[in-house]
């Protein structure tokens, strides 16, 4: 059955307009880049992919699909507390990883790095478990308000600020799913 119905569901009241930012057509110029990369480096290995959920979903089923060589899969989810300005807000764990890591390649998937803590404290947790090599993965480095250094290996698109939704990144839960990436003014 054709699916002519369908809608983009309405905008929630109050927020700001949308203005297109990155193309589906961009993103995925990008996405398939880094998956020849990831490929490449990764020859002749399994590394295991952690997704942290639940902004990178659409990015990380993008990129793997690119990605030649076999890999794992696995997501994590963390919830922040406090400030996100400082090194003092707090991160805990709400899903963890649940394939044995010890020994393991890990590339951490992220949609977006802002002040650097989830993945800091992602990084500092599953480090604990001895995998073989841990690197990291984002589809956008935002930079203006990163509050730890955190090195990204596999980075999409760099950001210097503005609020960005769309391809997984919400506001309020709103504009997953939208296919493009928008800044909201
Ligand atoms: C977002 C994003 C990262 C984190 C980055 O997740 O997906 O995980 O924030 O922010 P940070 O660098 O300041 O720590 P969020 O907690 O908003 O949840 P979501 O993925 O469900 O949207």
């Amino acid at each position: 059955m054709p699916l002519t119905s369908f809608q983009q569901p309405t905008e929630p009241e109050g927020f700001l307009k949308k203005e297109l930012f990155i193309t589906k057509e961009a993103i995925r110029e990008r996405v398939v880049a880094l998956a020849s990369r990831i490929s490449a480096d990764y020859q002749g290995k399994e590394p295991v992919m952690v997704g942290v959920l639940n902004g990178v979903v659409i990015f990380f089923a993008d990129l793997v699909r690119e990605i030649s060589i076999p890999v794992k899969m696995d997501f994590i989810r963390a919830a922040s507390y406090g400030s996100r300005m400082d090194s003092c807000g707090s991160v805990t764990f709400t899903k963890d990883v649940e394939l044995s890591i010890e020994g393991q390649d890990l590339i951490l998937v992220e949609d977006i790095v802002d002040t650097g803590l989830t993945l800091a404290r992602i990084l500092e947790k599953l480090g604990e478990r001895a995998p073989r090599s841990i690197r990291t993965c984002a589809l956008i480095d935002k930079q203006e308000r990163r509050s730890v250094s955190i090195s990204i290996d596999y980075c999409g698109f760099t950001v210097e600020e503005g609020f960005i939704v769309g391809y997984g990144l919400d506001c309020r839960e709103a504009y997953r799913q939208l296919p493009d990436i928008y800044i909201l003014r």
